[in-house]
């Protein structure tokens, strides 16, 4: 696990074009463990999910989690809470999100939470989150790292939109992914790809990618591959004999 620490601040300025005079007004920091109690409010608020104590030390401790919180007049508004891992350290359903041939040691990003208060909803605070964090995995140190991914509930439309509409795209279908309350919902995974990142190719794109390549191929190139193909033949037989020949001499003469 890396033990990097995120920068103590961060810039506020942000490209969105949510920006309005509320989100001009909100500041960004860092959570630390005095922030412990905020957090647990607004996670019993977002989620029906119950985090343990420990899982709350250890987003606040500052070091494995990039976890900041969108303040307005003193008040915590939104949160992101987020984790750069190891490709061989994601779990089993989230294995394929990369190219299989992108080394073990790839980073992905996963979100483990990103939400806004209630009342503070579509002004642009959890855009302003996201951002935050992309824009941390842009820098240069995060180079290696290819995806940004996080599941969501199926039946969570408002998070479905959200980051439909920052480009994310549906990796797949969880089904009975979350067990909640003794009872078990769908849910789906979904990816950003970053610095050149891609996912695995599917028959269906190897088919695809085919039949792009063939088609930028024009009659005209694909006649004159053909001429300079068949031209050529009895030049490469013959060169080819001549090789041969030389080898052999080559041979003679060693022995
Ligand atoms: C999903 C959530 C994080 C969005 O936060 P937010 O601060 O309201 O989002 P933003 O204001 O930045 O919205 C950006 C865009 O997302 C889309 N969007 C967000 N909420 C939406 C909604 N309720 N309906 C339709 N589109 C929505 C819109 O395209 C919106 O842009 P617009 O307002 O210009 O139309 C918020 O609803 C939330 O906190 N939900 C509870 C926690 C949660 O489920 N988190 C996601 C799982 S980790």
């Amino acid at each position: 696990m890396s033990t990097e620490r995120f920068p103590a601040t961060i810039t506020t300025t942000t490209t969105t074009t949510t920006a309005t005079a509320f989100i001009d007004n909100v500041q960004l920091k860092f959570l630390t463990n005095d922030d412990i109690d905020t957090l647990k409010g607004l996670c019993s608020e977002w989620f029906p999910i119950k985090y343990p104590d420990n899982w709350y030390k250890d987003v606040t401790n500052g070091s494995q989690f990039f976890s900041l919180a969108a303040v307005h007049n003193g008040v915590t508004v939104g949160v992101i809470v987020a984790e750069i891992r190891l490709r061989n350290k994601c779990h089993k359903e989230d294995t394929d999100i990369l190219g299989y041939w992108y080394p073990f040691d790839t980073q992905l990003a996963y979100i483990l939470i990103l939400g806004a208060a209630k009342e503070y909803r579509r002004k642009g605070v959890a855009s302003l989150l996201l951002d935050s964090f992309l824009k941390h995995i842009h820098s240069l140190q995060h180079n290696y790292c290819k995806a940004v991914y996080l599941h969501v509930l199926t039946t969570n439309v408002n998070a479905v939109l959200f980051y439909e509409r920052h480009n994310f795209k549906r990796h797949k279908l969880l089904p009975h992914y979350y067990a909640i309350n003794g009872q078990r919902y769908d849910g789906y995974s979904y990816a950003l790809y970053v610095n050149d990142g891609c996912p695995r190719w599917t028959m269906c794109d190897v088919i695809n990618k085919g039949v792009d390549y063939m088609s930028s191929f024009s009659l005209c190139q694909a006649s004159r591959y053909l001429l300079t193909t068949v031209w050529g033949l009895p030049n490469r037989l013959l060169l080819l004999n001549n090789n041969r020949h030389t080898t052999g001499q080559r041979t003679v003469r060693r022995v």
